[in-house]
């Protein structure tokens, strides 16, 4: 029973098949490249599955690493599927639960597409990788490539969490920052790799590995319920790779008769200043038109342009899905209500999907019954900016007021 059962790289626009044993990069049609599987060769159950470690290698077999000692992990995965109680009751979506990817090597699912990003590379022979970012994927691939020995090449936007900096400069990568957007970096680091001969570009669906990583959300999401499906996903989409990789994940499950009946309706969530695949969807397009000056606090998912925008669009079609906007305003609003009802502290790309479960809701498209899932894909504490603590200071010798709580 091999350790993985990969066996080749199709094109999900031309058809073309492709070697997965050497490196590969987009299509010759400009394609993304999606890794294909032997179901077949997996000789597991669910029931194995169980007695493995609590990490996303659990399910190597639906990973590309083909050998055990190639992995390059920090302990990544399995993160919580926590209930939302009080906040499903307040939405009037009382099965409402949070994936909660937080809690995760550093803060955010990005370290999923790296782990297995990284590890497929160097497996493959890769020493060096070079990436555009909007701050969280940069920091997450320098850790793991500073793990796996290899060289780092990052350029973010100037605007991107600082704290992404920091990582990227602490793991040693090779860090510039522009005076522009996600694209402009992207532009960079294509001139740059093709002066740089071992460099191979990591971008957002430009290699076929970091997707892999970022499908286990979904098989997580699977394994927690039981090996069962929820009846809705909802996803803060900004390249896209997350919801491309749930819904990928969840076709492989069924086709190996994991899990049966009918998909969850996919949601992909983008804020209103820069939401070019909710047109796209309104509009019952294949594809998006890029979307001019794009601006929202959630800084992850202002990707105005994004290459996968035909396989995002495929996989709400498909599902029955659909595609939300919201303001800046409605999202900081609800990543304190999720603060002050749940405990929990999330980033501002999960609580657009908590604000875009109020609209569906309010909009009747999402009913009392429904099991909603929200993916959180990473900690509040990466944008200390997003909110304002204005609170008294005192002097040592000052003293605290008493509430007047009212005594009757
Ligand atoms: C916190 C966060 N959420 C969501 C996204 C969007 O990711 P995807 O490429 O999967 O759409 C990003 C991407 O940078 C992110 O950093
Ligand atoms: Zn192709």
């Amino acid at each position: 029973m091999p350790y993985s059962a990969l066996s080749h790289l199709d094109c999900p626009r031309c058809g073309a098949r492709h070697d997965a044993d050497q490196v590969h990069g987009t299509c010759s049609c400009g394609s993304p490249l999606l890794a294909r599987y032997d179901l077949d060769l997996v000789g597991v159950s669910p029931r194995d599955i169980a007695g493995r470690p609590p990490d996303l290698w659990r399910y190597h077999e639906l990973l590309p690493v083909r050998a055990p000692g190639r992995v390059v992990s920090l302990g990544e995965g399995m993160t919580p599927l926590i209930a939302l109680p009080r906040l499903g009751r307040a939405l009037g979506v009382p099965n409402l639960l949070m994936k909660d990817e937080g809690l995760i090597p550093t803060g955010t699912f990005k370290a999923r597409g790296a782990a297995v990003g990284i590890s497929r590379a160097a497996e493959l022979g890769v020493g060096s990788i070079a990436m555009p970012t909007n701050g969280n994927a940069g920091a997450a691939w320098s850790v793991y490539a500073a793990r796996a020995g290899m060289r780092s090449l990052v350029v973010m936007p100037a605007a991107a969490p600082a704290i992404t900096r920091a990582e990227c400069v602490a793991a040693g990568a090779e860090l510039y920052l522009v005076d522009g957007l996600i694209g402009d970096a992207g532009k960079l680091v294509a001139a740059a790799v093709a002066r740089r001969p071992g460099y191979q570009d990591t971008s957002t669906l430009r290699e076929p590995y970091r997707i892999e990583g970022k499908k286990t959300m979904g098989l997580e999401i699977a394994e927690q319920l039981g090996w069962r499906l929820p009846g809705v996903i909802v996803y803060p989409t900004g390249g896209g790779v997350g919801i491309i990789g749930i819904y990928k994940a969840l076709r492989e499950l069924l086709e190996l008769g994991w899990v049966s009946g009918d998909l969850p309706r996919l949601v992909a969530v983008q804020a209103a200043g820069c939401a070019p695949i909710v047109r796209a969807f309104q509009a019952g397009a294949a594809a998006s038109e890029p979307w001019k000056d794009p601006q929202t606090v959630a800084f992850g998912i202002t990707v105005p342009n994004a290459l996968g925008d035909f396989l995002i669009l495929e996989a709400l079609y498909a599902t029955g899905g659909t595609a939300v906007a919201v303001t800046d305003e409605a999202l900081l609003a609800d990543q304190r209500t999720v603060a002050r009802l749940e405990g929990s502290f999330i980033c501002p790309e999960g609580a657009a999907c908590v604000t875009a479960v109020r609209q569906l809701r309010e909009s009747g498209w999402l009913s009392a019954s429904d099991e909603v899932v929200v993916l959180n894909t990473g900690a509040g504490l990466i944008y200390p900016d997003t909110v304002p603590a204005e609170v008294p200071v005192l002097p040592p010798t000052g003293s605290i007021p008493v509430p007047d709580w009212g005594s009757g």
